[in-house]
């Protein structure tokens, strides 16, 4: 297994199936400061830099307060038209970087470009946590879901995993990229023009990714381990900040899960997974059923990125 000291975490598609489980030893290690709300002060001595070039609730206060649970040190930025990437000058990754790797010992970074991460680890003499690149990856969050499964099912082989959604983001990117690494079969569902992209699919099964195309929900959630969803009505990922306006489209209910259809059609064992925010593919009913762990796995979010923290900073081997 490569060692994850010093490692920029860019992307699943390299990840060993040994190297998912050690990220998920060391979570399980270091849950207890979470879960406990205690601090420990494995990286009393570091500094992690969160870098946000577009808007996060869950990522970037996850990856803060992972940080804070170790005992480091966190500044950054959340809003880049208050630095000079975001204003008139409109800043380079690279020039930012070369600043920022001196403020920091590992810069986390959200962006809206596609690769902006990667170009920045090129950069970079410390390591570039992807938290979330345009369309194109989402490693972090993966991570977390796979975490979540890991507590909730007490595995990740064997099982079906219903993914719902615009197949465009970069969850399912992730995702799917992740699931060749397990005895999994993924069913997607998405509209026809959010399907997956060829060249993707030819990835995938380049990969060995086990998954099939789905038209309707309702007709496959029987089947279903792990119901995983995001929205089909979203904001552009490619800019850095849309306005909400007062046309907002509506999921049909072909990719769309309710409390009565769990209750129907679901089997009883399966869970639910939301990276959210979550729009009308996940209606509030849902929330009291059995089959809700959305919240929790939000929660785990903290753990996971611990471990993270805590492997490519050396506080963990
Ligand atoms: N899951 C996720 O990426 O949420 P945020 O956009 O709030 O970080």
């Amino acid at each position: 297994m490569r060692s994850f000291l010093g490692r920029d975490i860019l992307t699943l598609r390299d990840f060993s199936r040994e190297e998912f489980f050690r990220v998920f030893e060391v979570a399980n290690d270091l849950r207890r400061y979470a879960v406990n709300r205690r601090n420990t002060d494995l990286l009393k001595n570091k500094t992690l830099l969160t870098a946000f070039y577009q808007p996060s609730t869950r990522t970037r206060l996850s990856t803060e307060a992972a940080m804070h649970r170790l005992g480091g040190a966190v500044l950054g930025f959340s809003d880049a038209k208050m630095t000079r990437a975001g204003d008139f000058y409109q800043e380079s990754i690279k020039d930012t970087v070369l600043m920022l790797e001196s403020y920091g010992d590992v810069i986390a970074m959200r962006h809206f470009q596609e690769g902006a991460p990667a170009e920045a680890a090129k950069w970079a003499s410390v390591p570039v946590i992807n938290c979330g690149d345009g369309w194109g990856q989402h490693p972090t969050q993966v991570l977390t879901d796979l975490y979540t499964i890991l507590l909730e099912r007490g595995t990740l082989d064997g099982l079906t995993y219903l993914l719902i959604g615009d197949m465009r983001m970069r969850t399912m990117h992730s995702i799917l990229h992740a699931l060749s690494q397990f005895d999994a079969e993924a069913i997607v569902i998405s509209p026809p023009d959010m399907a997956l992209k060829p060249e993707f699919k030819a990835e995938l099964d380049g990969m060995g990714t086990v998954y099939r195309e789905a038209p309707d929900v309702r007709e496959v959630i029987g089947e279903a381990d792990v119901i995983y969803l995001e929205p089909v009505v979203q904001a552009d990922y490619t800019q850095s900040r849309v306005e909400r306006g007062t046309e907002v489209g509506r999921t049909p209910p072909e990719l769309q899960v309710t409390g009565e259809l769990l209750r129907t059609r679901a089997r009883r064992s399966s869970i639910v997974l939301h990276s959210l925010p979550r729009m009308d593919e996940l209606l509030p009913d849902v929330d009291e059923t059995r089959h809700q762990r959305y919240w929790v796995e939000a929660s785990n979010g903290v753990s996971l990125r611990m471990a993270l923290l805590a492997l490519v900073l050396g506080a963990a081997e």
